[in-house]
């Protein structure tokens, strides 16, 4: 091996990252445990599931990158092996909607879900990055706060909602408007994510000038794209491989923030900006550092047309928000 390349692998080594995936056997468990793999700043990938993480494993470890994979069942204490010594822990179990539900249907089912993932990653990784993508974001991110505050192991800095899906499809659907290369496209999307909670700031990408029903339509669906996705699977589930690629742009930049990286980008957090209203939790740019949210940004200047959104999507964040205390809170 020349010196260069021995410097390269060394460098490689000294930045290892654990990762954990809890529900790595699903629709986006699995293509983002691929994509998870793929990525050169993993060096331990935990997958954990009900049913199957062993066979996506042993599929996966057959990949040539560095890291090495494995699969965990909650028999022989699976859940606390997978999460021994993890930094980021990915969450993407639970049920996912069927056509004509709201992400709020989900809750019930995926509430228990991901308060008793909590607790596990509260109790062996009380210091990861925990990424959750579990619906209704808006309420599981409150509930795996709650559940950290119980524990007395809350680190606001820690916990993120992942609304990165609704960042990349506003980079799309903008790009199919103004027929421009999407990867060129930036738009920053704040709120929440549910809905009229999808808030993105068209008046600060490259094309503040759309508006009128153009702007009406591309709002719109961004807000509802998910929609689509559900629609056209027709029973079959909802979002997964754009999910997938989302997720796994999210935990790639924890990755990279723990390496010191300064990372912007929007997330959903326990936020200062409309904590005086009572909206404990708000997604914005943010930027991420070693030990998690550096900064929570603002949203700078805002359209009257953004003011109205986002006066909207208050309404929905502060009841989503209780409906996640209340339900730790009942349910402890
Ligand atoms: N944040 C987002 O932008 C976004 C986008 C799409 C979907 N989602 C949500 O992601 C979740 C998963 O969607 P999916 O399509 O992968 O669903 P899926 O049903 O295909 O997979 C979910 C997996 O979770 C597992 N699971 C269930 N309970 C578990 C537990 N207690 N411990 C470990 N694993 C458990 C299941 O066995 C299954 O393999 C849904 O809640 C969905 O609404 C979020």
């Amino acid at each position: 091996m020349s010196f260069i390349a021995r410097r390269a692998f060394s460098s490689t080594a000294y930045n290892a990252h654990k990762v954990a995936v809890l529900g790595a056997a699903g629709g986006i468990g699995q293509p983002l445990s691929l994509l998870l793999k793929l990525n050169k700043d993993v060096t331990s990938l935990s997958l954990y599931d009900l049913r199957g993480t062993p066979g996506v494993a042993a599929d996966l470890s057959h990949i040539p990158t560095n890291s090495v994979v494995k699969g965990f069942l909650p028999d022989n204490e699976g859940l606390k092996k997978a999460l021994e010594g993890v930094e980021v822990v990915v969450i993407p179990a639970g049920v996912p909607r069927k056509p004509g539900m709201t992400r709020d249907d989900l809750f019930n089912t995926n509430a228990s879900i991901v308060r008793d993932l909590a607790k596990a990653v509260a109790e062996t990784a009380p210091k990861a990055f925990v990424a959750v993508i579990a619906n209704p974001v808006n309420s599981t991110v409150p509930i795996v706060a709650e559940v950290f505050k119980s524990k007395g192991v809350y680190d606001p800095k820690r916990i993120f909602g992942v609304t990165t899906l609704d960042v990349i499809r506003s980079s799309r659907f903008i790009s199919e408007i103004k027929d421009t290369d999407p990867t060129t496209e930036t738009v920053t999307v704040v709120g929440g994510h549910s809905g009229h909670t999808i808030v993105p700031l068209i008046s600060q990408s490259s094309h503040p000038d759309i508006s009128g029903e153009t702007l009406d339509a591309l709002t719109h669906r961004i807000q509802f794209g998910g929609d689509e996705v559900v629609k056209a699977k027709d029973g079959a589930g909802s979002a997964t491989l754009s999910m997938a690629e989302a997720g796994a742009r999210f935990a790639g930049s924890l990755l990279k923030a723990l390496k010191g990286e300064a990372i912007t980008e929007p997330t959903y957090v326990d936020s200062p900006l409309y904590k005086s209203e009572g909206i404990e939790f708000f997604s914005s740019k943010v930027t991420l550092g070693p030990e998690g949210v550096k900064e929570v940004h603002g949203l700078g200047k805002l359209s009257p047309y953004e003011e109205k959104l986002i006066e909207v999507a208050k309404v929905d964040l502060k009841k989503n928000i209780q409906k996640g205390v209340d339900f730790v809170a009942a349910n402890p």
